[in-house]
């Protein structure tokens, strides 16, 4: 090489990192994005962030930027929403444009886009009104859900029975019976406790949810443009997740066969008979891919959250007896032991309603919600967010909001309750999110949660075999979800 080649090679690499530079400070100036910390290229504010904490790491980050900021992700650049006033303002105030979905490369490289949960505002939009209507069609109808929820939970007090008073680990207990509630509505069946391909979709959804708060799957949110390529604990979770997809696929098929468009038997042929309806439409989003990806979404989301919740509310109570002593005197009071409880019930139980809510409170189930993304240019409290960046609205921060809960750190029903013991609403309560993409499954869940609990209790004393002082009530894992430790219980009839 000439030396003139070699100048001529040295100027025109300058010049093109002069020019990458620049257009990266002009694409940060002009965009009027949220401040934050400066991102390196690619890796972006790996360096700032501890994977296996990314709850806290938000937080801190926030304490020097504001309940507003910017953060790069890998090459993911996101909007950070902490606190009530900044979630609310955005995800209710601003409803229409925080209501795209952000990426959730676990979940995506099942879904590739289809289905209610993880797909675009354009497709969620009729996708979201058929699965609430049905849902609800599935709650009032011949069944109620009170009624599929009570008749499961029989159920489970029987299994619970069966346990003698030894210790055991609730996890699978709990999750079956929640997932039946689903899968009848799903599927129009419930499984039998024992079957090895419900316990083996159990597993799945579990390992999932455990796989996406770890710091893998954290690390695997960032960088799965490089990551889908290279081997690790994601392809395991793949190959359980393709396994939950083809058992819907089958179903879907079997349900076809044998389809009486004037009896529904559960929501696979609602789906089925409005895609017939739909058929003229090429425009129309009811198809196979979205029929089983939306159902997937809602049996995921009907097992692994409510079931989860459920093993914390366990815990906290083996941690609480006094907490669990006021509940059965409740019951006692408001139920006694010769009657099922029903929802009518509930208002007339403050202070177990009051538990309830601490218990999802406290517990933060998914304390990052879902990733939302702007669908347009968005001016949001002097800042322009453009289209299709994405949005992290941190539910935990409103959760543990200090403006709104007097001891955010610590488990107190005295939370949601007023000085003369009755229910105490918060707006700041919202494990469920909010807004246009808020999670339609809250009705069911708060249903099931209250009639689980009090029939647990009416029938049984809960007992730890190890002393409660010992008790870690501290998450195993917290990342996408929030993850108590696993546990023994022991279920003393009363
Ligand atoms: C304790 C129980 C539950 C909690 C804490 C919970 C929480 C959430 C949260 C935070 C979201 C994100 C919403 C958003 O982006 O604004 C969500 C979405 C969703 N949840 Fe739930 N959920 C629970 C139970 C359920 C149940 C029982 C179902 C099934 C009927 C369900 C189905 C869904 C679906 C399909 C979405 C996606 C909605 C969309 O993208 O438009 N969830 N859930
Ligand atoms: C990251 O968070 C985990 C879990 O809280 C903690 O054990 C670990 O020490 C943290 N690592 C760093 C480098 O701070």
């Amino acid at each position: 090489m000439d030396l003139l080649t070699a100048a001529t090679l040295f100027l025109v690499i300058c010049l093109s990192c002069l020019t990458v530079l620049s257009t990266w400070q002009q694409m940060h100036r002009k965009s009027q994005m949220p401040p934050g910390p400066t991102p390196l290229p690619f890796i972006g504010n790996l360096l700032q962030v501890n994977t296996s904490d990314m709850y806290r790491s938000l937080i801190k980050i926030r304490e020097k930027y504001g309940p507003v900021y910017t953060i790069h992700l890998g090459p993911r650049r996101v909007v950070v929403l902490c606190g009530y006033d900044a979630v609310k303002e955005a995800l209710v105030d601003q409803a229409e444009e925080f209501s795209g979905r952000g990426v959730h490369a676990t979940f995506d490289w099942l879904f590739q886009g289809y289905g209610v949960g993880f797909c675009t505002w354009e497709r969620a939009k009729p996708l979201r009104r058929f699965s609430i209507t049905t849902l609800r069609n599935f709650g009032m109808g011949k069944r109620s859900a009170e009624e599929r929820i009570l008749e499961e939970t029989h159920f489970l007090l029987e299994s619970l029975r069966a346990t003698k008073s030894e210790p055991f680990d609730p996890t699978f207990v709990l999750s079956r019976s929640v997932s039946n509630i689903i899968s009848s509505i799903t599927f129009g069946n419930r499984f039998e406790y024992e079957d090895q391909e419900f316990l083996s979709m159990l597993r799945t959804m579990l390992e999932t949810f455990e796989f996406a708060s770890t710091s893998w799957g954290q690390l695997y949110d960032m960088f799965s443009g490089i990551m889908q390529h290279l081997p690790g604990p994601q392809d395991k979770t793949f190959k359980e997740l393709l396994g939950l997809k083809e058992f819907i696929t089958k179903k879907a098929k079997a349900n076809k066969e044998t389809l009486d468009p004037n009896n529904p038997r559960d929501f696979i042929d609602c789906f089925l008979v409005k895609m017939q309806q739909e058929k003229e439409n090429p425009n129309s989003e009811f198809f196979l891919e979205n029929l089983v990806y939306t159902t997937a979404n809602i049996f995921f989301g009907g097992t692994e959250t409510v079931s989860t919740t459920l093993r914390y509310g366990i815990l906290l109570l083996l941690k609480y007896p006094e907490i669990e002593e006021k509940i059965h005197n409740e019951i006692e009071r408001v139920i006694g032991l010769n009657r099922i409880p029903n929802m009518d019930d509930r208002p007339l139980m403050p202070y177990t309603d009051a538990v309830i809510h601490e218990i999802q409170r406290f517990g933060d189930m998914l304390p990052l919600s879902l990733a939302r993304r702007v669908t347009c240019d968005t001016k949001f409290r002097g800042y322009t967010i453009p289209k299709g960046t994405e949005v992290i609205p941190v539910l935990g921060s409103v959760l543990r909001d200090p403006k709104h809960f007097g001891r955010p750190d610590v488990f107190d029903p005295q939370h949601f309750l007023d000085d003369n013991g009755q229910f105490k609403k918060n707006k700041a309560f919202m494990p469920f999110s909010v807004g246009k993409r808020y999670c339609f499954g809250e009705h069911l869940a708060r249903m099931e949660l209250f009639l689980i609990l009090t029939s647990i209790l009416q029938n049984f004393r809960l007992k730890s075999p190890i002393p409660p002082e010992d008790i870690d009530i501290s998450p195993m894992l917290v990342g996408f979800a929030t993850l108590p430790h696993f546990y023994e219980m022991c279920a003393i009839p009363l």
